[in-house]
């Protein structure tokens, strides 16, 4: 009998739909009101920062930290990016005048390699974007010492690591902000949905604004409000625009989704670690990769990563997982690596993805499958012996 894996299942439950009728049912105010702003504070207790920003997805979050880092910090420099991660970390980059430059991964955490990242730096360098890829950390004391010593800024991504640690600490607290996306396939949901997190005030009141057209009475500073309008008494208050922007607000529904979502994201999370751990020790450790550095690690995805470059036993695994009608992405989440892709091809050097050999591996012979928690250890267990016996 088939196995019938999706990638997620049942993220948003019938629980979190009952909630969300009964909050429809009392005639609210949809648009981004009381729930995304309360969303955000339970959002930032439960990471440990001080402000958080609701937006309408991870893309969204790391198109205004990038912007705001602009808009903060100035204008131009390079920005080191992985090439194993999600389109929109280089994309935003890109968007706003920065120049990628790519570090090769750590097999053992899918992150930038801290000795990869750390050969890549120059005195351009102003923003290292590091992706905790599919709930590893990716962070280290040195890379983080070597970062503050040379005053690089660090945004850290952490769409596909919700509840991962480093030193006891949820990834998220270490840089200058942090990055999380709601989409439905990850920890938790809210449909579509994004959150940057920062401690920094002035960073926070920049990203308020960004996110919602550059518009002044979104920030909730007295002073900052006070200068502008005293400086275009010409302008109804209600309608300064401070900067170029965006409208990527998200609503009362997700903030409502979010809510739910948050209360059950700890336990949920522990679920994901003991299938995670099952899955590993089934794996037949000689075909397969299973050297992952685990300490702080929350996967919402079961990593399946070739040991070999065996393209036979490559076609073998995926004729099973089709038979077994088991969901899977080569190449990991973001589709392997993004230096292949039309859009990066024609700005770096003519065959430049060659360079990343650690990422190429996983281009071709990495799969990314659902780990969520209702997985059955049944389900995980005979998955296992099927990848064994072939
Ligand atoms: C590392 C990373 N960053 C950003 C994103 C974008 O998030 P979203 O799909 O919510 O736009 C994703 C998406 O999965 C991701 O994996």
């Amino acid at each position: 009998m088939a196995l019938n894996w999706p990638l997620m299942e049942n993220n948003i439950t019938a629980e979190d739909l009952d909630d969300l009728i009964v909050f429809l049912k009392g005639n609210p105010i949809l648009t981004q009101s009381e729930n995304v702003r309360e969303f955000e504070k339970e959002w930032s207790e439960w990471l440990g920062v001080k402000h958080s920003v609701f937006v309408n997805s991870g893309a969204s979050a790391n198109l205004i930290t990038l912007a705001a880092i602009r808009e903060v910090y100035g204008e131009g420099g390079e920005v080191i990016v992985p090439p194993l991660g999600w389109i929109s970390d280089i994309a935003s980059v890109l968007q706003n005048g920065f120049t990628p430059v790519f570090a090769d991964i750590n097999p053992r955490t899918l992150a930038m390699d801290e000795d990869s990242i750390i050969s890549k730096i120059t005195p351009e360098t102003k923003a290292v974007l590091l992706i905790h890829v599919q709930g590893f950390n990716g962070l280290t004391e040195r890379l983080l010492k070597v970062l503050e010593d040379r005053d690089i800024l660090l945004v850290e991504d952490v769409c596909e690591s919700h509840g991962a640690e480093f030193k006891g600490k949820k990834c998220g607290n270490f840089g200058l902000a942090s990055n999380f996306s709601f989409y439905f396939a990850h920890h938790m949901s809210t449909i579509e949905g994004g959150m940057v997190c920062t401690d920094d005030d002035r960073l926070y009141q920049v990203l308020r604004m960004l996110r919602s057209h550059g518009m002044l009475r979104e920030s909730t500073d007295e002073n900052v409000k006070e200068r502008y309008i005293s400086e275009h008494s010409d302008l109804s208050p209600h309608f300064i625009f401070t900067m170029p922007a965006y409208n990527v607000r998200n609503t009362e529904i997700g903030g409502v989704l979010g809510r739910t979502q948050l209360k059950k994201l700890d336990a949920n999370n522990d679920k994901r670690k003991r299938n995670f751990a099952m899955f590993l020790d089934g794996l037949d450790s000689e075909k397969y990769y299973t050297d992952f550095e685990l300490e702080g690690s929350c996967n919402y995805a079961f990593n399946l990563i070739l040991k070999n470059p065996d393209t036979d036993l490559r076609d073998r695994v995926e004729k099973m997982m089709i038979e077994n009608k088991v969901e899977f992405r080569r190449g990991s989440s973001g589709g392997g690596n993004q230096l292949r892709q039309p859009y990066l091809k024609k700005i770096v050097p003519h065959g430049e993805y060659k360079n990343y050999p650690n990422v190429e591996h996983i281009h071709f012979f990495g799969y990314y499958i659902g780990n969520y928690p209702d997985l059955s250890e049944t389900k995980i267990k005979s998955f296992c012996q099927q990848l064994n016996e072939l």
